[in-house]
Protein backbone atom coordinates (compact mmCIF):
# COMPACT_ATOMS: atom_id res chain seq x y z
CA UNK A 1 0.00 0.00 0.00
CA UNK A 2 1.59 3.28 -0.80
CA UNK A 3 1.68 6.00 1.88
CA UNK A 4 -1.23 8.44 -0.04
CA UNK A 5 -3.49 5.87 -0.15
CA UNK A 6 -3.26 5.51 3.36
CA UNK A 7 -5.14 8.59 4.66
CA UNK A 8 -7.26 7.67 1.77
CA UNK A 9 -8.24 4.86 3.43
CA UNK A 10 -8.91 6.13 6.80
CA UNK A 11 -10.98 8.66 5.42
CA UNK A 12 -12.82 6.28 3.81
CA UNK A 13 -13.19 3.97 7.27
CA UNK A 14 -14.68 7.19 8.96
CA UNK A 15 -17.11 7.81 6.03
CA UNK A 16 -18.57 4.25 6.33
CA UNK A 17 -19.19 4.43 9.82
CA UNK A 18 -22.71 6.10 9.80
CA UNK A 19 -23.13 7.08 13.39
CA UNK A 20 -26.22 4.70 14.33
CA UNK A 21 -27.82 5.40 17.51
CA UNK A 22 -30.16 3.02 18.62
CA UNK A 23 -32.34 2.32 15.94
CA UNK A 24 -35.17 0.72 18.01
CA UNK A 25 -35.26 4.13 19.16
CA UNK A 26 -35.42 6.01 16.86
CA UNK A 27 -37.64 4.11 14.85
CA UNK A 28 -40.41 4.41 18.22
CA UNK A 29 -40.24 8.10 17.81
CA UNK A 30 -42.02 8.12 14.06
CA UNK A 31 -45.56 7.07 13.75
CA UNK A 32 -46.61 3.67 12.92
CA UNK A 33 -46.72 2.17 9.28
CA UNK A 34 -49.82 3.36 7.74
CA UNK A 35 -51.68 0.28 7.47
CA UNK A 36 -54.69 2.54 6.12
CA UNK A 37 -52.66 4.16 2.75
CA UNK A 38 -53.31 2.01 0.10
CA UNK A 39 -52.95 1.81 -3.24
CA UNK A 40 -54.94 4.53 -5.34
CA UNK A 41 -54.45 7.03 -8.50
CA UNK A 42 -54.59 10.68 -7.93
CA UNK A 43 -54.27 13.70 -10.67
CA UNK A 44 -50.81 14.73 -12.16
CA UNK A 45 -49.07 17.49 -10.39
CA UNK A 46 -50.58 19.91 -12.84
CA UNK A 47 -53.31 18.84 -14.82
CA UNK A 48 -53.61 21.71 -16.75
CA UNK A 49 -49.77 21.56 -18.25
CA UNK A 50 -49.71 22.46 -21.35
CA UNK A 51 -46.94 21.80 -24.26
CA UNK A 52 -43.75 24.69 -23.75
CA UNK A 53 -44.95 24.92 -20.58
CA UNK A 54 -41.58 23.15 -18.97
CA UNK A 55 -41.37 22.44 -14.93
CA UNK A 56 -44.54 22.85 -12.71
CA UNK A 57 -42.33 24.39 -9.96
CA UNK A 58 -40.07 27.15 -11.14
CA UNK A 59 -39.36 28.75 -7.86
CA UNK A 60 -36.05 26.73 -7.41
CA UNK A 61 -34.65 27.71 -10.91
CA UNK A 62 -32.19 30.43 -8.57
CA UNK A 63 -30.80 27.39 -7.39
CA UNK A 64 -27.42 26.69 -9.23
CA UNK A 65 -25.50 22.74 -9.58
CA UNK A 66 -22.80 21.52 -7.90
CA UNK A 67 -20.02 20.14 -10.74
CA UNK A 68 -18.61 16.58 -9.25
CA UNK A 69 -15.91 14.47 -11.12
CA UNK A 70 -16.49 10.81 -9.72
CA UNK A 71 -12.97 10.27 -10.39
CA UNK A 72 -11.27 13.66 -8.86
CA UNK A 73 -7.94 13.27 -6.77
CA UNK A 74 -9.16 12.56 -3.29
CA UNK A 75 -12.68 11.28 -4.08
CA UNK A 76 -13.60 8.82 -2.09
CA UNK A 77 -15.02 5.22 -3.53
CA UNK A 78 -17.61 5.66 -0.55
CA UNK A 79 -18.87 9.28 -1.71
CA UNK A 80 -19.40 7.81 -4.72
CA UNK A 81 -21.88 5.07 -3.23
CA UNK A 82 -23.38 7.46 -0.88
CA UNK A 83 -24.44 10.07 -3.78
CA UNK A 84 -25.55 7.47 -6.04
CA UNK A 85 -27.87 5.50 -4.37
CA UNK A 86 -29.81 8.57 -2.77
CA UNK A 87 -29.67 10.07 -6.15
CA UNK A 88 -30.79 6.97 -8.66
CA UNK A 89 -33.92 6.29 -6.67
CA UNK A 90 -36.19 4.40 -6.40
CA UNK A 91 -34.40 1.53 -7.18
CA UNK A 92 -36.48 -1.74 -7.98
CA UNK A 93 -35.08 -4.61 -5.53
CA UNK A 94 -34.01 -8.46 -6.51
CA UNK A 95 -34.26 -10.67 -4.29
CA UNK A 96 -31.87 -13.46 -5.73
CA UNK A 97 -31.82 -16.81 -4.38
CA UNK A 98 -29.26 -18.73 -5.68
CA UNK A 99 -27.11 -22.76 -5.18
CA UNK A 100 -24.08 -23.17 -4.66
CA UNK A 101 -21.74 -24.77 -7.52
CA UNK A 102 -21.84 -28.06 -4.98
CA UNK A 103 -25.57 -27.36 -4.33
CA UNK A 104 -25.37 -27.73 -0.30
CA UNK A 105 -25.57 -24.22 0.05
CA UNK A 106 -28.77 -22.25 -0.78
CA UNK A 107 -28.81 -18.25 -0.46
CA UNK A 108 -31.11 -15.89 -0.13
CA UNK A 109 -30.03 -11.65 -0.74
CA UNK A 110 -31.56 -8.53 -1.62
CA UNK A 111 -29.89 -6.61 -4.83
CA UNK A 112 -30.71 -3.30 -5.60
CA UNK A 113 -27.98 -3.02 -8.62
CA UNK A 114 -30.65 -4.46 -10.33
CA UNK A 115 -33.83 -4.14 -13.12
CA UNK A 116 -35.09 -5.06 -15.95
CA UNK A 117 -33.25 -4.48 -19.72
CA UNK A 118 -35.46 -5.87 -22.26
CA UNK A 119 -38.36 -7.58 -22.73
CA UNK A 120 -37.60 -10.10 -25.56
CA UNK A 121 -36.43 -11.89 -24.77
CA UNK A 122 -36.67 -10.88 -20.97
CA UNK A 123 -33.38 -9.48 -19.80
CA UNK A 124 -32.48 -8.27 -16.40
CA UNK A 125 -29.14 -6.84 -14.51
CA UNK A 126 -27.43 -7.69 -11.25
CA UNK A 127 -25.12 -5.46 -9.97
CA UNK A 128 -22.29 -7.14 -7.25
CA UNK A 129 -20.35 -4.87 -5.48
CA UNK A 130 -17.24 -6.18 -3.72
CA UNK A 131 -16.88 -4.69 -0.45
CA UNK A 132 -13.46 -5.36 0.99
CA UNK A 133 -12.67 -7.07 -1.74
CA UNK A 134 -15.23 -10.00 -0.72
CA UNK A 135 -16.63 -11.69 -3.84
CA UNK A 136 -20.43 -11.76 -2.34
CA UNK A 137 -21.92 -15.20 -2.64
CA UNK A 138 -24.97 -14.75 -4.75
CA UNK A 139 -22.04 -13.60 -7.29
CA UNK A 140 -20.17 -16.44 -6.48
CA UNK A 141 -23.23 -19.12 -6.88
CA UNK A 142 -24.99 -17.15 -10.58
CA UNK A 143 -21.21 -17.18 -11.82
CA UNK A 144 -20.83 -20.71 -10.86
CA UNK A 145 -24.19 -22.48 -11.84
CA UNK A 146 -25.54 -19.93 -14.36
CA UNK A 147 -28.40 -19.76 -12.80
CA UNK A 148 -31.24 -17.83 -9.66
CA UNK A 149 -34.50 -16.85 -8.90
CA UNK A 150 -35.37 -12.97 -8.94
CA UNK A 151 -37.80 -12.40 -6.21
CA UNK A 152 -39.73 -9.27 -6.30
CA UNK A 153 -40.03 -7.63 -2.71
CA UNK A 154 -43.44 -6.54 -1.31
CA UNK A 155 -44.74 -5.12 2.35
CA UNK A 156 -45.65 -7.93 3.40
CA UNK A 157 -42.07 -9.71 3.91
CA UNK A 158 -40.06 -6.75 3.96
CA UNK A 159 -38.66 -7.14 7.18
CA UNK A 160 -37.58 -11.05 6.53
CA UNK A 161 -36.17 -9.59 3.38
CA UNK A 162 -34.37 -6.48 4.47
CA UNK A 163 -32.93 -9.55 7.14
CA UNK A 164 -31.02 -11.90 4.22
CA UNK A 165 -28.90 -8.76 3.78
CA UNK A 166 -26.96 -10.22 7.04
CA UNK A 167 -22.85 -10.87 6.39
CA UNK A 168 -23.37 -14.29 7.41
CA UNK A 169 -20.94 -16.78 6.61
CA UNK A 170 -21.53 -19.12 3.24
CA UNK A 171 -23.26 -22.11 4.22
CA UNK A 172 -25.78 -20.42 6.71
CA UNK A 173 -29.01 -19.85 4.95
CA UNK A 174 -30.79 -16.70 4.89
CA UNK A 175 -34.17 -19.11 4.16
CA UNK A 176 -33.71 -20.24 7.55
CA UNK A 177 -33.03 -17.04 9.43
CA UNK A 178 -35.98 -14.71 7.64
CA UNK A 179 -38.63 -17.69 7.67
CA UNK A 180 -39.29 -17.06 4.36
CA UNK A 181 -40.89 -20.33 2.67
CA UNK A 182 -38.86 -21.83 -0.29
CA UNK A 183 -40.45 -23.60 -3.11
CA UNK A 184 -39.36 -25.62 -6.24
CA UNK A 185 -38.37 -24.29 -9.59
CA UNK A 186 -39.32 -25.43 -12.55
CA UNK A 187 -36.48 -24.49 -14.93
CA UNK A 188 -33.31 -23.92 -12.40
CA UNK A 189 -32.20 -25.54 -9.41
CA UNK A 190 -32.75 -22.21 -6.77
CA UNK A 191 -35.93 -22.37 -5.00
CA UNK A 192 -38.17 -18.98 -5.42
CA UNK A 193 -39.79 -17.58 -2.40
CA UNK A 194 -43.29 -18.78 -1.91
CA UNK A 195 -44.20 -15.18 -0.28
CA UNK A 196 -43.23 -13.14 -3.13
CA UNK A 197 -46.22 -12.12 -5.67
CA UNK A 198 -43.69 -12.13 -8.48
CA UNK A 199 -40.47 -14.39 -9.42
CA UNK A 200 -38.34 -14.56 -12.48
CA UNK A 201 -36.36 -17.75 -12.68
CA UNK A 202 -33.48 -16.85 -14.55
CA UNK A 203 -30.37 -17.89 -16.69
CA UNK A 204 -26.96 -16.25 -16.67
CA UNK A 205 -26.19 -14.36 -20.31
CA UNK A 206 -23.11 -12.43 -19.37
CA UNK A 207 -20.66 -11.11 -16.90
CA UNK A 208 -18.21 -8.16 -17.01
CA UNK A 209 -16.34 -7.59 -14.27
CA UNK A 210 -15.21 -3.51 -12.69
CA UNK A 211 -12.30 -2.32 -11.37
CA UNK A 212 -11.96 1.00 -9.54
CA UNK A 213 -10.63 4.16 -11.45
CA UNK A 214 -9.80 5.96 -8.14
CA UNK A 215 -7.50 2.73 -7.12
CA UNK A 216 -6.61 1.06 -10.58
CA UNK A 217 -6.29 -2.63 -10.58
CA UNK A 218 -8.49 -3.07 -7.50
CA UNK A 219 -11.80 -5.32 -8.41
CA UNK A 220 -14.75 -3.45 -7.15
CA UNK A 221 -17.73 -5.56 -8.93
CA UNK A 222 -18.67 -7.61 -11.48
CA UNK A 223 -22.35 -7.04 -13.59
CA UNK A 224 -24.59 -10.31 -14.66
CA UNK A 225 -26.91 -10.27 -17.56
CA UNK A 226 -29.68 -13.13 -16.77
CA UNK A 227 -32.40 -14.09 -19.44
CA UNK A 228 -35.83 -14.56 -17.25
CA UNK A 229 -36.80 -18.23 -18.26
CA UNK A 230 -39.89 -18.81 -16.20
CA UNK A 231 -42.41 -16.13 -14.53
CA UNK A 232 -44.30 -16.95 -11.50
CA UNK A 233 -46.78 -14.55 -10.64
CA UNK A 234 -49.40 -14.77 -7.66
CA UNK A 235 -52.98 -15.88 -8.96
CA UNK A 236 -54.83 -13.00 -7.29
CA UNK A 237 -52.37 -10.19 -8.65
CA UNK A 238 -52.87 -10.71 -12.41
CA UNK A 239 -55.97 -8.96 -13.82
CA UNK A 240 -58.45 -10.67 -16.00
CA UNK A 241 -56.35 -10.79 -19.08
CA UNK A 242 -53.82 -12.24 -17.58
CA UNK A 243 -50.81 -9.58 -18.75
CA UNK A 244 -50.86 -7.27 -15.58
CA UNK A 245 -49.74 -7.29 -11.80
CA UNK A 246 -51.94 -4.91 -9.89
CA UNK A 247 -49.53 -2.66 -7.47
CA UNK A 248 -52.31 -2.57 -4.87
CA UNK A 249 -51.53 -6.63 -4.70
CA UNK A 250 -47.87 -6.17 -5.33
CA UNK A 251 -47.48 -3.46 -2.93
CA UNK A 252 -44.14 -2.84 -4.45
CA UNK A 253 -40.86 -1.65 -2.09
CA UNK A 254 -37.83 0.02 -3.75
CA UNK A 255 -34.86 1.16 -2.32
CA UNK A 256 -33.69 4.94 -1.41
CA UNK A 257 -30.43 6.44 -0.04
CA UNK A 258 -28.76 5.03 3.13
CA UNK A 259 -30.82 2.11 4.94
CA UNK A 260 -33.86 3.72 3.46
CA UNK A 261 -36.85 1.55 1.60
CA UNK A 262 -39.96 3.43 -0.22
CA UNK A 263 -43.54 1.89 -0.18
CA UNK A 264 -45.78 2.84 -3.37
CA UNK A 265 -48.59 3.46 -2.14
CA UNK A 266 -49.89 6.35 -5.09
CA UNK A 267 -49.70 6.63 -8.53
CA UNK A 268 -50.91 8.67 -11.40
CA UNK A 269 -51.64 7.97 -15.45
CA UNK A 270 -50.38 10.23 -17.86
CA UNK A 271 -50.54 9.37 -21.79
CA UNK A 272 -48.39 9.29 -24.17
CA UNK A 273 -48.55 12.02 -26.63
CA UNK A 274 -49.16 11.06 -30.01
CA UNK A 275 -47.50 13.46 -32.76
CA UNK A 276 -49.84 12.79 -35.60
CA UNK A 277 -52.78 13.49 -33.25
CA UNK A 278 -51.64 16.66 -31.32
CA UNK A 279 -50.37 18.15 -34.79
CA UNK A 280 -53.73 19.14 -35.50
CA UNK A 281 -53.77 21.30 -32.62
CA UNK A 282 -53.38 24.90 -34.59
CA UNK A 283 -51.31 25.59 -31.01
CA UNK A 284 -48.87 22.43 -31.63
CA UNK A 285 -48.47 23.19 -34.96
CA UNK A 286 -47.41 26.60 -34.57
CA UNK A 287 -44.93 25.57 -31.83
CA UNK A 288 -44.24 22.37 -33.94
CA UNK A 289 -42.99 25.09 -36.58
CA UNK A 290 -40.88 26.73 -33.94
CA UNK A 291 -39.40 23.46 -32.39
CA UNK A 292 -38.41 22.16 -36.55
CA UNK A 293 -34.19 23.42 -36.39
CA UNK A 294 -34.39 24.55 -32.74
CA UNK A 295 -31.13 25.72 -31.60
CA UNK A 296 -30.02 25.47 -28.36
C1 LIG B 1 -32.10 -3.44 -0.03
C2 LIG B 1 -30.68 -3.88 -0.24
C3 LIG B 1 -30.11 -3.80 -1.49
C4 LIG B 1 -28.81 -4.25 -1.71
N1 LIG B 1 -28.28 -4.16 -2.95
C5 LIG B 1 -27.03 -4.62 -3.18
C6 LIG B 1 -26.50 -4.56 -4.49
O1 LIG B 1 -27.15 -4.13 -5.46
N2 LIG B 1 -25.23 -5.02 -4.68
C7 LIG B 1 -24.50 -5.56 -3.66
O2 LIG B 1 -23.37 -5.98 -3.89
N3 LIG B 1 -24.99 -5.62 -2.41
C8 LIG B 1 -26.24 -5.20 -2.15
N4 LIG B 1 -26.77 -5.27 -0.89
C9 LIG B 1 -25.99 -5.92 0.16
C10 LIG B 1 -26.16 -7.45 0.11
O3 LIG B 1 -27.53 -7.83 0.21
C11 LIG B 1 -25.39 -8.04 1.29
O4 LIG B 1 -24.00 -7.78 1.11
C12 LIG B 1 -25.61 -9.51 1.48
O5 LIG B 1 -24.98 -9.93 2.67
C13 LIG B 1 -25.09 -10.31 0.32
O6 LIG B 1 -25.38 -11.64 0.59
P1 LIG B 1 -24.67 -12.83 -0.14
O7 LIG B 1 -23.18 -12.73 0.13
O8 LIG B 1 -25.30 -14.01 0.55
O9 LIG B 1 -24.99 -12.73 -1.59
C14 LIG B 1 -28.05 -4.78 -0.63
C15 LIG B 1 -28.61 -4.85 0.65
C16 LIG B 1 -29.92 -4.39 0.85
C17 LIG B 1 -30.51 -4.47 2.23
Amino acid sequence: MSDSSKPKLNAEASMKSTPRPDFKTVEASRPAFNTSSKWHFTQTPQPNWKPSDGANDKSKSHFSHKEIDPSAPGRLPVQNYKLLISGIVPRPIGFVSTLSEDGKSTNLAPYSFFNMISHDPPLFVLGFSMGQGKAKDTMVNVLATGECVINMISEDYIEAANYCSINSPEGVSEWALSGLTPVDSTVVKPKRVKEAVFSVEAKLVESREWESKINPGKKTGVLAIVEGVKFWVREDALDESGATIDPAVLKPIGRMGGITYNRVTEGFELPRPEYTEVIKDPEIEKLVKEAEGFKL
